[in-house]
């Protein structure tokens, strides 16, 4: 085959060329956590390479599955391929991935310093603000990155769409701004099927794989895509720090990977009706979803193939409005999380953002929600039931909003 893949068609085939040769159809799980060695010289070489990041030599071995997974390396491969980048990395969650770009490009690679693009999920926040991985974060908007920049940053950390507004940064501007320090885009909620940010210049584009990557609400796993050479600074953090993705999780999101597109798209075609919806409800205050006030700078059209399944919204009736819907749904769980194939609500201050500081984050009138692949009508019959059993006030949950402003 000469002509390159549509993405629809590598979501299927990526990771799975050597599988006839192998004489098997669906994809291996590779158990192991130790494999043989030929001899000493040949596995303590293998050893040596893996540790400091590289991968097994042909004539090697693996040595031992904190070091390399032939079933997490093969959803690896798949999952460079769909983000157009050389390689890829997978972690034991979306976390455990964002720390490990942060300690390659801060203290492994001697720098201290750290500018994040707000707004950002409450985890990444909170850990950049945290002072845990050595380095010194400074906040901004998208237009301040320029001047936010020092001698000593090693990353430029964004998020778009943003966790839980979707406010939408300009990711070649960033890189712009960022002139040598690598910008890492948390692609999570785009997914590789609406954006690839390493086309726009990105080091790297980042996933919590729990979320539309495994689809399905049953693994927890990150992965970066990147250059090969910043994947081998990545897998070196992992093999030393140890936070590695499962083969079993490895190979759930490999599967997953392969109605990735379909589920895109058919989430994003009911989100878009869902907003429709709540726009004209009285209930709603504000609606958030990428492209409501147009697309005045032309952004996404320039980086976007689509405005996703993610949707906030900010109640008409405040704190005590947003926590009745969240008990009232009933096809939309309350839980945190989202991405998978069923419906999610949840209110960000309180749950999700909650570390994030006083002035960074969300109101305690937003909730956020996350579209499934039930049926549209249906979605929109529940959020309508909900909204119609709306109280004045309630006093358990006044008590809590009360809880949230003392934290602020
Ligand atoms: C945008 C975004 N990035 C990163 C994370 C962290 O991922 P994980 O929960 O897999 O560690 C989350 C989790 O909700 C997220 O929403």
């Amino acid at each position: 085959m000469t002509a390159p893949l549509h993405p629809d068609t590598l979501a299927v085939h990526a990771g799975r060329s050597d599988l006839e040769a192998l004489g098997v159809h669906a994809l291996p799980i590779d158990l192991s956590t130790t494999n043989p060695l030929p001899d000493i010289e040949r596995g303590g070489d293998s050893y040596e390479a893996m540790a400091t990041g590289g991968r097994p030599p042909a004539d090697g071995s693996m040595v031992y599955a904190r070091l390399w997974n032939p079933t997490v390396a093969r959803f690896e491969e798949a999952l460079a391929e769909l983000e157009h980048a050389e390689a890829s990395v997978a972690f034991a969650s979306g976390m455990a991935a964002m720390t490990a770009v942060i300690l390659a490009h801060g203290p492994a690679a001697g720098k201290h310093h750290v500018v994040a693009v707000r707004p950002l999920y409450g985890g990444t926040d909170h850990l950049l603000g945290s002072g845990l991985l050595g380095v010194e974060t400074t906040y901004c908007a998208p237009g301040e990155v320029a001047a936010a920049i020092r001698p000593d940053t090693g990353l430029v950390v964004v998020e778009t769409p943003a966790n839980p507004t979707l406010d939408i940064a300009d990711i070649a501007a960033i890189v712009a701004q960022a002139g040598e320090a690598p910008v890492v885009v948390d692609n999570t909620f785009a997914t590789p099927v609406l954006q690839n940010p390493i086309d726009l210049g990105a080091a790297m584009s980042l996933h919590s794989a729990t979320k539309y990557l495994g689809g399905h609400g049953d693994v927890i796993a990150g992965v970066v895509a990147c250059s090969e050479r910043t994947a081998e600074a990545l897998r070196r953090v992992r093999a030393v720090t140890g936070g590695l993705l499962h083969p079993l999780g490895a190979y759930l999101l490999h599967r997953g990977l392969t109605t990735l597109p379909v589920r895109m798209r058919a989430q994003q075609e009911s989100a878009r009706r869902v907003v429709q919806w709540l726009i004209d409800r009285p209930e709603v205050a504000e609606v958030f979803y990428p492209g409501l006030d147009g697309d005045p700078h032309g952004i996404l059209e320039r980086q976007m193939r689509g405005t996703g399944a993610m949707i906030a919204m900010r109640m008409q009736g405040g704190f005590a409005a947003a926590s009745a819907v969240t008990t009232a749904t009933e096809l939309f769980t309350h839980a945190v999380s989202l991405g998978g194939v069923d419906s999610l609500i949840q209110h960000p201050a309180a749950l999700t953002h909650r570390p994030v500081p006083p002035e960074a984050r969300p109101g305690a009138d937003v909730l956020r929600l996350s579209i499934g692949l039930e049926n549209v009508d249906d979605l929109i019959a529940d959020l309508e039931r909900a909204f119609s059993a709306l109280p004045e006030a309630d006093a358990a949950p006044a008590l809590l909003e009360e809880r949230l402003h003392a934290a602020r």
